[in-house]
């Protein structure tokens, strides 16, 4: 398995292209089991975790086709053109579901196109439990019959879904994005009461409506969708991944660096920005990007606590704690979202990071330096948070697992180095 080496010590400054939303390219792919017509989508990353969904939607009989060449990198997949003329078949598979828990998406739009679908259930993941109950319970409540067999999910609405009023118990990305696109196939008005408000589902709701939806109340957490139009072809540029913006955000101004996020949008970090603010980070928005720098002042410790959008999220924390580390004073970071997000602690610990843990809060005192170690993560965002601690340790860090990182950040060690970072990834021999 390749690895990436870090030489410590180095101040990024430069510019970093910021790409396309993973986590909004995911849920929008899905979509195109909605319509027997094309939907093409621009700025597509190019990530294991779109080639992995590439992959089940190719089971299900979707055409895939990549078009255009990133500028500076020359990977192929700028435009993603997925056609599901008819679904060959109503099952998503164990082999594949199991490498991505966000392959649960599909379960609602099968079902809603085909009256029935059969999906693996995801099953645990590193950081934490994470039941899809919610997106069960929605399903049921739009006429679903549903059983648990074999560690499948079987869905049945032989006769389509019928729209109902959903209220969630708490708020779900996942599950509010299953049930807004089910209920656009199903007969009637779907009100979804506290809907989740992440970009990501504003940016599948705007596709939908791209595609002949009706869905008002996008962006607030009340949805209205008007349901059992078909849905048609659509071209939808996907919006610019706020979680890559962030991590870089954070590796500058834990350098003490100076950075453009080329393409980056500031309003869609307004936390994570405020967060950093009181840390001791400047942000400015320019025409082209987002401008993150750090004087020569010392970051000095904040409290953070997760939430959801527009809270400060989950998707950050481990990045957030590893740029605390080494600030003045102590920092408290809360998790609220998954109960097992904090598997980077012991690893930042190795590198000589000063941090308690009490049940869903760490305890960060700054400490003067970390010193660069061997470390693993076991996964995407507490991999990254330990290569932006690999960047201002003294000496060398080896990050092992790179296909974590690889499931969520393009060309990562290339940006980092053009911004004068000493890093570097060692291909594995075998
Ligand atoms: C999405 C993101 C992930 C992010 C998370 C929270 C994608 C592909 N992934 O994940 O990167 O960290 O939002 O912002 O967009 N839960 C239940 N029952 C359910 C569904 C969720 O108990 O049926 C719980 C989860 O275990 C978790 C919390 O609700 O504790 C929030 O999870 P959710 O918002 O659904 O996260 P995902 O959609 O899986």
């Amino acid at each position: 398995m390749d690895k990436i080496r870090i030489r410590g010590g180095r101040v990024l400054r430069g510019a970093i292209p910021i790409g396309g939303a993973k986590n909004a390219a995911l849920p929008l792919m899905v979509a195109s089991l909605l319509t027997d017509q094309t939907l093409t989508l621009v700025n597509i990353p190019h990530l294991a975790d779109i080639t992995t969904l590439a992959n089940l939607l190719g089971t299900l009989g979707v055409e895939i086709a990549l078009d255009g060449h990133a500028p500076n990198g020359g990977h192929a997949g700028r435009a993603l053109a997925l056609t599901a003329r008819k679904l060959a078949g109503t099952t998503a598979e164990y082999d594949l579901v199991r490498k991505m828990r966000a392959s649960i998406l599909v379960l609602g739009p099968i079902l809603a196109r085909e009256g029935r679908a059969r999906v693996s259930l995801p099953g645990g993941c590193a950081i934490g439990a994470r039941p899809v109950d919610l997106h069960l319970k929605g399903l049921e409540q739009l006429g679903a019959s549903i059983e648990l067999t074999g560690g499948y999910v079987e869905a049945k609405a032989p006769g389509g879904l019928t729209g109902a009023r959903i209220v969630f118990p708490f708020v779900s990305v996942g599950a509010t994005e299953n049930l807004m696109m089910a209920a656009t196939l199903a007969k009637g008005r779907t009100t979804l009461v506290n809907a989740a408000r992440e970009p990501e589902v504003g940016d599948l709701a705007r596709c939908l409506v791209a595609m002949g939806a009706g869905i008002s109340g996008i962006d607030t957490d009340t949805l209205t969708i008007e349901g059992g139009k078909p849905l048609h072809g659509a071209r939808h540029s996907i919006l610019p991944d706020r979680i890559e913006m962030g991590t870089y955000a954070m590796a500058a101004a834990a350098t003490g660096g100076d950075v453009e996020l080329v393409g980056g949008r500031l309003e869609l970090i307004q936390s994570a920005a405020d967060a950093l603010r009181g840390a001791g980070v400047t942000f400015e928005q320019g025409e082209k990007g987002v401008r993150v720098s750090r004087s020569n002042a010392a970051l000095t410790g904040i409290d953070v606590m997760t939430e959801p959008y527009p809270g400060f999220p989950t998707d950050l924390q481990a990045q957030m704690m590893a740029l605390l580390t080494t600030a003045q004073g102590a920092s408290m970071m809360t998790e609220t979202i998954f109960e097992n997000r904090f598997m980077h602690v012991p690893e930042l610990r190795r590198m000589g990071a000063n941090i308690n843990l009490h049940g869903g809060s760490a305890m960060v005192r700054g400490v003067p330096q970390l010193t660069g170690a061997p470390v693993m993560a076991t996964d995407l965002r507490a991999s990254v948070s330990l290569v932006i601690a690999g960047l201002v340790a003294k000496g060398d860090t080896t990050v092992a697992r790179v296909y974590h990182l690889d499931r969520g950040y393009e060309r990562l060690e290339e940006k980092l180095a053009a911004c004068g970072a000493e890093i570097e990834r060692l291909k594995d021999a075998a």
